[in-house]
């Protein structure tokens, strides 16, 4: 079932979202060759529940941290590990939601450790584009697949990098995934169309290699993915509105879509 929300609903998910904007913008200052991905999910923690806020993926379906928090290769799902020391070069993506008020939000961004290559410097930027470009198209009377197909046109097409199938985006609030399924591929024209007072995730994965990826199990029984061929990957989540006045991402504080991205 898709539930649409009032206005009094977005809002509460905007003042959620701001405290997870605000907490990746906290996560970005510390990142530097030498620190621990555990210190990424200790700031977090603290921050959000300082401010008030629950990071709700902790305990969800029996994960035990705030963040996901993947490096290089790593796609999504990764887990926050004391021994897993940053290094100039490498790329860091930081997934996780908060519950403030009863309201959720989920956002990812990706950072570079020191100064990445080249090309993982462009991997960067085409996935933030990617998202952005779905995100100019979540608007009312499209169809879910025009985003989708906005972000594989640019990504594989234009671009010539891998465009992950197997996870995509999702309805959010009350819970965390909800209905609809948002893939970030698709045929323009398809899908379900859009109606103002949708709350969706839009969340791109982008590898410089092949779209595929393959699971992994850590020590704890936990699953999570990383690139089939090993090549980097990288990710960018924003929670968006579906509303007559367009999409408002509820995950910045910056909310309206500006061209700025493109
Ligand atoms: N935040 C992720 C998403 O974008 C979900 C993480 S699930 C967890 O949908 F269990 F790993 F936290
Ligand atoms: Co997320
Ligand atoms: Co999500």
């Amino acid at each position: 079932m898709i539930t649409l929300k009032s206005e009094r609903e977005i809002e509460g998910m905007r003042k959620s979202g701001a405290l997870l904007a605000d907490t990746l913008n906290e996560i970005k200052k510390i990142i530097k060759p030498g620190i621990s991905s555990w210190e990424i999910e200790e700031l977090a923690d603290k921050y959000i529940t300082e401010h008030g806020g629950i990071p709700s993926e902790k305990g969800f379906e029996g994960y035990k941290y705030a963040t996901c928090v993947c490096v290089n290769d790593e796609v999504a799902h990764g887990t926050p590990r004391k021994g897993l020391i940053l290094k100039n070069g490498d790329i860091v993506k930081v997934d996780m939601t908060v519950n403030l008020d009863g309201y959720e939000s989920d956002s990812c961004s990706s950072f570079a450790v020191g100064e990445v290559d080249e090309k993982t410097q462009k991997l960067m930027d085409v996935t933030k584009k990617a998202l952005y470009l779905g995100i100019d198209q979540a608007v009312v009377g499209n169809r879910i697949g025009d985003i989708g197909h906005a972000i594989q046109q640019y990504v594989e097409v234009e671009n010539g990098m891998g465009d992950v199938r197997d996870l995509i985006g999702h309805g959010i609030q009350p819970t965390m995934h909800e209905e609809p399924n948002v893939p970030h591929y698709g045929k323009a024209g398809h899908g379900l169309r859009l109606k103002p007072g949708m709350t969706v995730t839009i969340e791109p994965m982008v590898n410089l290699g092949t779209w595929e990826i393959d699971t992994k199990v850590d020590e704890d029984g936990w699953e999570y993915f990383v690139s089939a061929d090993g090549t980097n990957s990288a990710q960018y989540e924003h929670t968006i509105a579906i509303t007559n006045d367009g999409p408002k991402i509820l995950t910045s504080r910056d909310q309206n879509f500006d061209a700025k991205y493109l």
